[in-house]
């Protein structure tokens, strides 16, 4: 969070299943959507949050799965677990408060008495949650019982029962809306409380993000039942909370647009972003712009026409160099006679491209570095690489490409890379 010194314009906090992600979409459309939108509007002055009930085991098998971006924050085991930046660091102070009227030991030996609880995997079994399978027609009836048992005990709970199946008991200062409710208060105490606040969600344990206060939020469109049965009971008249026409992250960029918090206009929704040249050109754009194309050339899905390898080539410096993830080194006009070859040769293949953590550093007057990883998804293999890309400009010309730079991302390294283009 350090890397942004003042408030930030939009900080979205979002649960992942079946909001972020959704399941029922192999292609991971909205999610593509959402990540282009969130590189070339958000990422420089905004926070992302990712609030999720997987644990962080769980949590990292579905960043394998799907083309998630890396959030600032990341939000595990239902608001038990909170942690900072790439390499997850996690916050002590958070997890001390969360003692309080907890005792794990207790709370697994009242439980067990449960016939109808069917224990969850090792791996969701946490300090401060424990989770159960329960079918939906005694979901109540347990709650109820079980909060009385562990109230006597000397406890004090918070029940959640989500996505019609997934029982998790957890301290009461504890959940979704209280980690939101402290990672709040924690950015107010360093003077950068988020210009806006949008909390987005579809089950049970996100009910409590939308009671927090001064913030926006949206029911994504396929929102389970006991989400809007609790908006219905308990938030109907707030005009902050909506719920959305579109599925998962459509409907996150939905709301982006009916609560006016910025733009909300992905790259991906434009046809012919070469066509469309933003006013203050800024390097973070044109490298969004470019990856996407570079899919959408590969794809089959842009013509191929002298006009755009000709565009590309204007746009870059006559002595560039692009240094590829093996070492070697070409020039950049080289490299875009390279890319012609390939129009097309992904047409009807699953290939994705995306780009996450894109930031522009201006180093000297007129000159940029961007750094930047990009991934690529081809069948079910998937590599990545950080790139940096310096750029220089001309006078009325705007951004010229001067050098590219790429090095394979950690999990990426013994993979095959004799198809990777740039
Ligand atoms: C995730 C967790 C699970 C939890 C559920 C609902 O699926 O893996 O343990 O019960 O979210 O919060
Ligand atoms: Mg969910």
């Amino acid at each position: 969070m350090e890397r942004l010194t003042s408030p930030a314009r939009l900080m979205i906090v979002s649960d992942l299943d079946h909001t972020m992600v959704d399941h029922h979409d192999p292609e991971n459309l909205s999610l593509l959507r959402f990540n282009s939108l969130w590189e070339h509007a958000y990422r420089h002055d905004s926070l992302l949050v990712f609030s999720t009930g997987r644990s962080p085991t769980l949590y990292k098998e579905l960043r394998k799965e799907k083309p998630l971006l890396t959030p600032d924050v990341t939000i595990m085991s239902v608001g038990t677990e909170i942690t900072y930046g790439n390499s997850m660091v996690p916050d002590h102070g958070w997890v001390d408060t969360l003692n309080h009227k907890w005792d794990l030991g207790v709370v697994k030996e009242e439980t067990s008495k449960f016939s109808e609880l069917t224990l969850q995997a090792e791996t969701e079994q946490r300090p401060h949650k424990v989770s159960f399978y329960v079918d939906k027609s005694k979901a109540q009836e347990v709650t109820k019982e079980l909060s009385l048992r562990l109230e006597k005990r000397g406890l004090d709970v918070k029940i959640i029962y989500s996505g019609g199946m997934d029982l998790d008991i957890l301290p009461q200062g504890a959940g979704k809306g209280q980690a939101l409710a402290y990672l709040l208060k924690k950015l107010k105490s360093e003077g950068k409380l988020p210009v806006n606040t949008l909390a987005c969600g579809d089950s049970g344990n996100d009910a409590e993000l939308f009671s927090i206060p001064d913030v926006y939020g949206v029911m994504v469109s396929n929102a389970q039942e006991e989400l809007l049965k609790w908006h219905a009971e308990n938030a109907k008249d707030n005009p902050k909370v909506i719920h959305a026409k579109e599925r998962c992250a459509g409907g996150i960029i939905q709301a982006v647009g009916e609560f006016e918090l910025g733009p909300n206009l992905s790259p991906r929704d434009v046809s012919d972003f070469l066509e469309c040249k933003v006013e203050n050109a800024n390097p973070g754009h044109e490298v969004v712009k470019f990856f996407l194309f570079y899919e959408r050339w590969r794809r089959g899905e842009v013509e191929n026409s002298e006009a755009y390898a000709a565009s590309l080539k204007a746009s870059c410096h006559p002595g560039g160099v692009f240094v590829h993830p093996s070492g070697t080194e070409k020039s950049l006009i080289d490299t875009i006679d390279e890319l012609r070859k390939h129009h097309g040769d992904k047409q009807g293949k699953k290939f994705r491209v995306w780009v996450d953590q894109v930031l522009a550093t201006e180093t000297a007057p007129g000159t940029w570095i961007v750094k930047l990883a990009k991934w690529e998804q081809s069948g079910d293999e998937r590599i990545g690489c950080t790139t940096a890309v310096k750029f220089t400009t001309k006078e009325g010309e705007g951004l010229v490409w001067k050098h590219v730079e790429q090095t394979w991302s950690e999990e990426s390294k013994l993979k095959d890379d004799s198809s990777w283009i740039i």
